[in-house]
């Protein structure tokens, strides 16, 4: 692959702590800087306090000072190309509007996304 945000994400599945699912996935975002953030799913023995490799990226961007994100790119090793869950959709568009996602697997599919078509109709601030 030539995309460093898509290597970035492939990378990052290799990290992920996946032993009661054994889905491992990979995310890497992409701040306005140019700097690549990446995640991997981290679960837990309730299953209930998991967190996916979407939102595991995402703050830990915002907690190294990004705010404003260009694309997102999401690893799995599945042929239908895995896309991000519900909850990580909400934390996609609180952080980054409607950005690109970018869906990739390790035999080099890939499939781009706009937020806004996954994830139509969200509640934010805006309603606040
Ligand atoms: N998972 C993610 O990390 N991101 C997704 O986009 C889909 C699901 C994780 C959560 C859990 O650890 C495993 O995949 C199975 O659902």
């Amino acid at each position: 692959m030539t995309d460093p945000l898509l290597d970035a994400a492939l990378a990052a599945r290799a990290h992920a702590f996946a032993p009661y699912s054994k889905f491992q996935v990979g995310a890497a975002i992409e701040d306005s800087s140019g700097r690549i953030h990446t995640g991997c799913n981290v679960e837990n023995a309730t299953y209930g306090l998991t967190i996916c490799a979407e939102r595991v990226a995402v703050f830990k961007a915002i907690s190294e000072g990004a705010r404003k994100f260009r694309r997102v790119a999401v690893a799995a090793d599945t042929d239908v190309l895995t896309p991000p869950c519900g909850a990580c959709r909400q934390i996609l568009w609180e952080f980054c509007g409607d950005v690109e996602i970018v869906l990739v697997n390790p035999r080099g599919k890939i499939e781009t996304y706009w937020l806004r078509d996954l994830f139509p109709k969200p509640f934010d601030a805006s309603y606040l």
